[in-house]
């Protein structure tokens, strides 16, 4: 790749992992992934969850009254998987022209999470009604328990449970969502087609040094936590393999500042600001940004069998401040790299 390249035109990318939250939170987010992502997977972890189409039609109602006026972006929805979700919300999901994926967080792995699955093996009658109606399952892929190590929970879900999974469902279509480890990068390059992941650009960017070295950084705090260097570099030679099985999803998850730089601050890293720039400093440290298209626009679409977006966007050499917040008192956000620069820009942003 020309060392000098000063300008990046892409196929307009998507976003298959997302948070926007609700109510004055998602009013203050949502334009940012608006600008950059033509979609995104949206997640369903909201207080209480969306557990039912009935809900995820509504809150999509809700995503699209939150955008600006001009805005063409397709909010992708999601069910959060229980114990207790019937298999005809499944069906009902399959059969929806707006839900594409059911969302499973093993209870107390994460933000918003309690109402999530406890026995994985409980509910694998739900993954058989999956795999029949070729409905993506999107894991987050870390055991809980206070036995448990936190550097060591993402590993123990591939080798206890996703195994498993697979071995039992051969043709569930199924995402890791957010990989941390090189265990991990393993599990799902070895896998069939049908398994993919997605990685975000934290986990691309830093190790745990970024939230642990010469002080506590909470707005590097995220769940699966970051790894050590070793795993950081694993996951950038996936992202950047060419890889189809390998796509963008940010993972962006705002929190509002007060609740981040807390005695217990929430998991969560904000980048929807600057998603795409974060993404193309990582593929270019990689001296790989002529694979940064696929990646972030062509094989999470093709993995949901969705059409590729046909428009364009540019990406600038040109270095900028990220702002130290967003938003406003209580919905104040702090976002990935705040008050620090980025040489990439978003033209016409
Ligand atoms: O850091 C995280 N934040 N990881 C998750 O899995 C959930 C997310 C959130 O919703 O805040
Ligand atoms: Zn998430």
């Amino acid at each position: 790749m020309d060392a000098s390249l000063t300008r990046l035109t892409l196929t307009r990318p998507d976003d298959w992992h997302l948070h926007v939250r609700s109510g004055s939170l998602l009013k203050s987010v949502i334009a940012h992934s608006a600008r950059q992502f033509a979609r995104a997977i949206v997640m369903p972890n909201l207080k209480p969850p969306v557990t039912t189409v009935a809900q995820a039609l509504q809150y999509r109602e809700e995503i699209l009254s939150a955008l600006p006026a001009e805005s063409n972006f397709q909010p992708l929805m999601t069910l959060y998987l229980t114990a207790d979700t019937p298999p005809t919300q499944i069906q009902q999901a399959a059969e929806s022209e707006h839900v594409y994926a059911i969302k499973l967080y093993p209870a107390g792995a994460t933000t918003n999470s309690a109402a999530g699955v406890g026995d994985i093996r409980a509910v694998y009658p739900l993954f058989e009604t999956m795999q029949r109606y070729q409905l993506p399952l999107l894991i987050h892929g870390e055991v809980t328990g206070e036995q448990y190590d936190i550097f060591d929970r993402e590993k123990l879900f591939v080798d206890n449970h996703l195994s498993e999974i697979v071995r039992q469902f051969p043709e569930l279509r199924l995402v890791v969502e957010h990989l941390t480890t090189a265990d991990a990068v393993q599990f799902v390059s070895a896998a069939g087609p049908n398994v993919a992941a997605t990685i975000t650009p934290q986990h691309l960017l830093y190790n745990r040094n970024a939230l642990l070295a010469g002080g506590i950084r909470p707005h590097y705090y995220c769940l699966p936590v970051l790894k050590r260097e070793q795993h950081r570099q694993t996951l950038l030679a996936a992202a950047t393999s060419g890889n189809p099985k390998f796509f963008l999803g940010t993972d962006s998850a705002p929190h509002p500042t007060h609740l981040k730089e807390n005695a217990c601050g929430c998991a969560g890293c904000y980048s929807a600001h600057a998603a795409l720039e974060l993404y193309a400093e990582a593929f270019e440290q990689a001296r790989a940004l002529d694979k940064l298209e696929g990646f972030a626009s062509f094989y999470g679409a093709d993995f949901y069998r969705l059409p590729r977006n046909t428009d364009r966007i540019t990406l600038q050499k040109q270095t900028w401040t990220v702002p130290d917040r967003y938003g406003e008192g209580e919905a104040s956000i702090t976002p990935l790299r705040a008050g620090e620069q980025l040489t990439w820009q978003l033209e016409n942003a």
